[in-house]
C-alpha cells in the first residue's frame, strides 16, 4: 500500500511538468526612460517581474514552484510594465510613480520571497533614495 501512495505521487510529481506555463517575453513596446541611475535599479530589483525581461530562474521550470513565478509575472506585469510604460496615459504614470515610492519605502517591492533568492536584488539605503530622488522629480 505505502509503495503504491509513493508511486502514485511520483508520477504525478513528474505528470505536473507537463502542465504548459507560459514563460514567454513579450516584444518591448515603449520601455521606461529613467536616468541610468534609476533605470539599473529597476532592472536589477524589478524587472524579473514587472517587465519583458524576465530572466527566468530555474525554479521557474519546476512545477509546482514555476506555477506561482509565472503567476506572480503576469499579476505584476498587470499592475505595473517598465516595458510598456509608454502605453501609459501621462495622468497614470504620475500615480505608478507615486505607487513605486510607496511600495519601495514600505518595502512592500521587491517581493520578501524574490528577495530569499535574489540578495542582488535587494534595495540599499543608496538604492531607495536614488528612488525617492526620482519619484520628487514627477510631484504635481
Ligand atoms: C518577484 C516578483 C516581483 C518583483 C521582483 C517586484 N514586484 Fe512589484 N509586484 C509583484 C506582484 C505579484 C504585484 C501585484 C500584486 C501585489 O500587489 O502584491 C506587484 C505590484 C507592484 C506594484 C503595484 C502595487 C499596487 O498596489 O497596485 C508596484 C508599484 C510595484 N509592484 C513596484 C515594484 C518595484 C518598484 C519593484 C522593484 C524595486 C518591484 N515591484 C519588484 C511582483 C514583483
Amino acid at each position: 500500500m505505502k509503495k503504491k501512495i509513493l508511486w502514485a505521487l511520483v508520477l504525478i510529481a513528474i505528470g505536473i511538468q507537463f502542465v504548459p506555463v507560459d514563460r514567454s517575453n513579450p516584444p518591448i513596446e515603449g520601455e521606461i526612460a529613467a536616468p541610468p541611475e534609476v533605470a539599473q535599479i529597476l532592472e536589477r530589483s524589478c524587472y524579473d517581474c514587472h517587465s519583458h525581461e524576465v530572466r527566468w530562474p530555474w525554479y521557474g521550470y519546476v512545477a509546482p514552484v514555476s506555477w506561482l513565478v509565472a503567476y506572480d509575472v503576469e499579476e505584476a506585469r498587470e499592475h505595473l510594465n517598465f516595458s510598456r510604460w509608454d502605453q501609459y496615459e501621462k495622468e497614470e504614470q504620475l500615480e505608478l510613480v507615486e505607487e513605486i515610492w510607496e511600495e519601495v519605502e514600505d518595502h512592500e517591492m521587491p517581493l520578501d520571497i524574490y528577495l530569499w533568492l535574489h540578495r542582488d536584488a535587494v534595495l540599499s539605503e543608496v538604492d531607495r533614495q536614488t528612488l525617492r530622488g526620482w519619484s520628487t522629480t514627477f510631484e504635481r
